[in-house]
């Protein structure tokens, strides 16, 4: 029976959910326009995942050398393996220069030139005149770019006014009869109150879910939980087979090292001291594309050439830039090196390994963010009131492989763009469509099944059952053997769920109810992460499949989409690639074969 909880209601404009830099860039623009916004973390702001950005956010200033967002663009599209939207795409690249300007105006302490402008460094993938040589796109404050916007963004929400309510875990969408959505149900970490949140859009800027696997660059909140709700009210998944794993997590801790620091001259290396990605990249070498990379690595690996007593890593070297470039550049990754590799990287190489960092799937968007629900008539019919950003979203910008800089880049773009789209559909203060009565109900009995669980296996047990899978079964390389293997355990863990065990019943700083509730979100972007990449009979991006090793344009140059039933049962389906640009001012770049 359900527990009789007493819910506090609160009323809004907007309620964002999410406070990393696409939360925050989102609320700041709409509290900013006037529009009542409230914004919703399960962490404190500034201690988001966006904190751990890195290298920098891609946009063609053109303060270093000649470049342009057409530039940006093509390389955008040849990262994403032509399976991004190519509307999506030109927005970002195009507004990624007043983006990042707004940005520094807001008082982003980027890292500059001698003559004062925004600091730039090469990436991978990130090149001049289509695919020419590399180009130095990403703005960089020092190695620690997402920390500065984050921090910056905060401060601007504050000015403007925006509502925090921090420490505050959303447990669900509510969706009204027809299909609108109308708010979210939460529940207060701090003292264990239920709340429910109404406003004309609520917006999700939730993250990745790189905890669904074993290692990962990601934190330990990255657990999709934006995505988990709107699969359980029946918004399908799109694209969650392409996983990105970066070149360089550090052996054994999974902690990111940019990839500025080969933007900066860094390379790597295999066990005969060879660099070998000028075998598989001879234009681009150690900055092509991550896919790219990670397969290199992993190929030697697998021949035998790693490093170490298991030859199971790489070397990447940066000792012969000098301790003034680590120091004033890279001075993040110098610390975290002798942290957790427990290397003095201006003297010594560090153990690296391709690691889980990024999710190019998720919630599908059109490039105003605004959620799709696709339909046999329409696969772009929109869900209303229902909006959703950054990582946790898939607009499809990144494809089948996302570029470095392109995240920070569009949880800003898309954050913004959110705000902007807001602003023409509401009018501050309009009245709120009342609730449909009962409407938390089935989110309350979800909450109290878990709370009270008292089956035999833990949580944290049946997760790492789950991250092993996603680990060995939806690698760096797939086969449709391991794949289908993948979707079978996947399936064993899920059933887990029902015989999950908590010690705790409170409702106040509960983390163990935190983690069941993180668990069944994982679970769901894990299964459709496997689901999809055992349907995705290609190879595509971050998808290398080896039993279907090419690329198939006229078969699969579409959109996967999971759909969850009640049960959690999955059913596959397709949408078309948006194959249009969004103005006449560029042309549809048409498939080509990707090489660097
Ligand atoms: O390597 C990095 O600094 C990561 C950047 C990104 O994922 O965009």
């Amino acid at each position: 029976m359900l527990n009789a909880y007493e819910i506090v209601d609160h009323k809004y404009d907007i309620v964002v959910v999410g406070a990393g830099g696409g939360g925050l860039r989102a609320t700041l623009g709409m509290a900013a326009a006037g529009l009542k916004t409230a914004c919703i973390s399960k962490v404190f702001p500034t201690r988001s995942h966006t904190v751990a950005a890195q290298g920098g956010i891609g946009a063609a200033l053109g303060n270093m050398a000649e470049d342009h967002w057409e530039w940006h663009m093509y390389d955008t599209v040849k990262g994403a393996d032509w399976l991004g939207d190519q509307d999506a795409i030109e927005y970002m690249c195009r507004e990624a220069v007043p983006s990042v300007v707004e940005l520094e105006h807001f008082g982003v302490p980027f890292s500059r030139t001698d003559e004062g402008k925004i600091y730039q460094r090469p990436f991978g993938g990130h090149m001049r005149n289509y695919g020419e040589a590399p180009v130095q796109r990403a703005c960089a404050a020092a190695d620690r770019t997402g920390h500065a916007i984050l921090h910056t963004l905060y401060q601007q929400c504050l000015k403007n006014e925006a509502e925090f309510y921090i420490e505050y875990f959303v447990l669900d969408l509510i969706m009204g009869v027809d299909g609108t959505c109308e708010g979210v149900i939460t529940w207060n970490l701090e003292d264990g109150s239920i709340h429910v949140f109404r406003g004309h859009q609520v917006v999700l800027a939730t993250g990745g879910y790189g905890r669904s696997y074993f290692s990962a660059t990601s934190a330990h909140t990255c657990t999709g939980d934006g995505n988990g709700m709107v699969a359980r009210v029946g918004i399908p998944l799109q694209d969650h087979e392409f996983v990105q794993f970066h070149p360089t997590g550090i052996y054994g801790s999974g902690c990111l090292i940019t990839e500025g620091a080969r933007g900066e001259g860094g390379y790597l290396t295999n066990c005969e001291g060879e660099r070998f990605m000028e075998r598989y990249a001879p234009t681009a070498k150690d900055l092509a594309s991550r896919d790219v990379v990670s397969r290199a690595m992993t190929i030697e690996i697998r021949e035998g050439r790693g490093y170490g007593a298991d030859a199971d890593h790489i070397q990447l070297h940066l000792e012969h830039l000098g301790e003034e470039i680590l120091r004033q550049r890279l001075p993040g990754i110098t610390e975290t090196a002798r942290i957790f590799a427990g290397v003095d990287a201006s003297k010594e190489p560090c153990p690296v390994i391709p690691t889980v960092h990024y999710n190019m799937g998720g919630i599908p968007t059109n490039h105003m963010a605004e959620v799709l629900r696709p339909t046999s008539d329409n696969p772009d019919a929109i869900v209303p009131g229902l909006m959703a950003i950054g990582e946790c979203a898939c607009a499809s910008v990144h494809g089948a492989n996302r570029l470095g800089t392109n995240s920070l880049l569009d949880i800003v773009v898309f954050g913004r763009a959110a705000a902007i789209r807001a602003r023409e559909l509401i009018e501050p203060g309009t009245p709120l469509r009342p609730f449909r009565k009962g409407c938390a109900d089935e989110s309350l009995s979800r909450f109290d099944r878990l709370r009270f669980a008292g089956g035999a296996i833990s949580t944290a047990r049946l997760r790492e059952r789950m991250q092993r899978t996603m680990q060995a079964n939806a690698a760096v390389f797939r086969t449709s053997e391991v794949l289908k293997e993948g979707c079978k355990l996947i399936e064993e863990v899920w059933s887990g769920l029902s015989d999950i065990n908590l010690s705790d019943r409170s409702m106040i700083w509960n983390s163990d109810l935190v983690e069941a509730l993180e668990l069944e979100n994982l679970m769901l972007c894990s299964k459709a992460t496997m689901y999809s990449a055992e349907g995705r009979r290609e190879s595509r991006g971050a998808h290398a499949h080896e039993d279907f090793p090419d690329r198939d344009d006229k078969a699969w140059m579409k959109h996967s989409l999971v759909w969850f039933d009640e049960k959690g049962d999955v059913t596959l389906d397709y949408r078309p690639v948006h194959a249009w640009t969004l103005t006449d001012e560029v042309e549809y770049i048409k498939p080509q074969e990707r090489v660097y």
